[in-house]
């Protein structure tokens, strides 16, 4: 490992790093929101404003930070979350994050929009791997992935439902990424900045290799990805069509209501993930974290409930299992290691928030998952415990 990834104290440090390797465009992709980026920030906002209610003299002497997702072991409540395009971050970006997620003990969940086969990810990092699928126009395509997925020995799919039609991010559409990677002199010129990035990254051409081996050869693989390829009558009839075609466990992502939730659930669904998209997607939307009280009331112990949104530190992966979520998913976090050394870089974050979820069990008196219990966190100011409120 770099002296620079071992030394990252946080993932902020590892955000600084990656900023500096990359070509701008590459960062902004990973980095930014769309519109305003307000949910970007209220992501953020809803972790900062819950405190801790810590209880005193507990011997923490012996820790246990393990738990269980969706019925199988992880070293601690996390899942790094679908991420598209990691492929620009570093060379066979998709193949170093998986690794990584492997070696920490943690299911890795690969996005369609990937830039490795679902087959070589399955069989290279040997932990687990979930598919997140986005439900194609064209529905053969996704069925086709999602048999492919079966075939190689997924564990779970992720069917994407936050997704209609892709949030206004605006800036990918400075820096030419979108509307259709026509990139303006100013970002080419930024390109050339990075050497190292010309040399590595794109000398390999990263491809949307799962989609483009499904559309045959000749087909314009970027212009699909980027061309509403996306299904927006997508609904509650195609989840139920999944759930039949689909053996293994299925999640439904985007939830943000608990009437969604209980639909969900009703449906057959193995667990619901709370999420905004990374604020990608609806500006001003709530965030995973705000939606988790109401949903642990409503199906609570019925199903597992992942949120993801804003995980930065150790601490959030506490308050939200807190709150009641089986794990959180990690989204730029992870990216943002990789961005900065590739595999270590990657592992390093997942290193830091591992240990940093460790000292918050011990200096909150909990010795394993099972402790953290929703009396121990509040709303900022207040007194009651955020659950009730
Ligand atoms: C660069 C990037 C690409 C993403 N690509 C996908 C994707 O292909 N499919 C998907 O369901 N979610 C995607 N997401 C959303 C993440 O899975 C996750 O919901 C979100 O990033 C969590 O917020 P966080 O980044 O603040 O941790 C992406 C997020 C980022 C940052």
């Amino acid at each position: 490992m770099s002296k620079k990834i071992d030394g990252a104290l946080n993932i902020d440090a590892l955000r600084i790093i990656a900023k500096r390797r990359l070509p701008r465009f590459a960062f902004d992709y990973v980095d930014g929101g769309s519109e305003d980026e307000e949910t970007l920030r209220g992501n953020r906002a809803s972790f900062e404003r819950l405190r801790f209610r810590p209880r005193t003299l507990v011997d923490v002497s012996v820790r246990d930070t393990s738990t269980h997702i969706l019925g199988q072991p992880a070293a601690f409540p996390a899942v790094v979350g679908p991420t598209g395009l990691n492929g620009l971050q570093w060379p066979d970006g998709d193949m170093a994050i998986a690794r990584a997620a492997a070696t920490a003990g943690l299911p890795f969940a690969m996005s369609t929009v990937s830039m490795s086969y679902i087959e070589d990810l399955v069989e290279a990092t040997s932990g687990r791997l979930w598919l997140q699928a986005y439900v194609f126009r064209e529905r053969e395509i996704s069925d086709r992935l999602i048999d492919r997925a079966a075939a190689a020995g997924c564990e779970a799919i992720i069917i994407t439902s936050d997704f209609p039609t892709a949030g206004k991010r605006e800036r990918d559409f400075r820096s030419g990424l979108l509307p259709k990677q026509e990139f303006p002199l100013r970002t080419k010129l930024n390109i050339l900045r990075h050497p190292k990035w010309v040399l590595t990254v794109a000398r390999n051409k990263p491809r949307f290799v799962n989609v483009e081996r499904e559309l045959g050869p000749g087909a314009n693989v970027n212009a699909f990805v980027g061309h509403g390829m996306f299904d927006p009558s997508l609904d509650w009839d195609d989840l139920a069509r999944f759930r039949e075609r689909w053996r293994g466990k299925l999640l439904l992502k985007g939830v943000l209501r608990a009437d969604d939730a209980e639909r969900a659930v009703g449906l057959g669904v193995d667990g619901v993930w709370l999420s905004n998209h990374g604020g990608r997607q609806l500006d001003r939307a709530i965030s995973g974290m705000e939606a988790l009280p109401e949903v642990v009331a409503a199906i609570g112990g019925r199903t597992t409930v992942i949120v993801d949104g804003g995980v930065r530190r150790g601490s959030d992966i506490a308050k939200a299992v807190a709150l009641g979520a089986a794990a959180v998913a990690l989204g730029r976090a992870p990216v943002y290691g990789l961005g900065a050394g590739g595999q270590a870089g990657a592992s390093r974050a997942l290193e830091i928030l591992r240990d940093e979820f460790d000292r918050t069990l011990a200096l909150t008196g909990c010795r394993s998952v099972g402790d953290l219990t929703a009396d121990l966190v509040t709303g900022m100011g207040g007194s009651s415990p955020a659950a009730s409120t």
